[in-house]
């Protein structure tokens, strides 16, 4: 599954994939809540939603919870490839990956699109544009 072959259909479906759930989120603080949905070069597909804590700093945003349930079902080998992701939340106001995020995502996906809530819809953007000259260790 290449980046070429992102068709409508398949951002329609992760869209649809990260709002499901979305809606598992555990957000009692925030009231935010985040769903993402990452498609592989293998054409799999993983989720993840943000999980909070009393204390606060230890929360993990949806799509690192994503990316790392696809490193634990052994994602394509060495590593998982990341083609695309998407990201709603459930107050519909513009939400790009947090820079945290941005880092995970690029470990995996230097050149991966990712799509999100923006301002007047949903935003498309690679991660070149979204975390340029990232911290790489090769
Ligand atoms: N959050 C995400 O899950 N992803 C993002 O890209 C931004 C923020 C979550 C973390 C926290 O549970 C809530 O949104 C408010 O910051």
């Amino acid at each position: 599954m290449s980046k070429a072959q992102l068709t409508n259909e398949i951002r329609q479906r992760l869209l649809a994939d990260a709002h499901a759930v979305m809606a598992k989120a555990y957000a009692p603080y925030s009231k935010f809540q985040v769903g993402a949905a990452i498609l592989l070069d293998d054409g799999r597909v993983f989720t993840g939603c943000n999980v909070e804590n009393a204390s606060y700093g230890l929360t993990i945003c949806a799509e690192r919870n994503a990316i790392f349930a696809a490193v634990a079902a052994g994602g394509s080998a060495p590593k998982p490839k990341i083609v695309a992701v998407a990201v709603t939340n459930n107050q519909n106001i513009a939400c790009s990956p947090c820079g945290a995020c941005r880092q995970v995502i690029a470990e995996f996906g230097p050149a991966a699109v990712v799509f999100y809530q923006g301002p007047d819809g949903i935003k498309e953007l690679s991660m070149k544009e979204l975390l340029p000259d990232c911290f790489v260790l090769d």
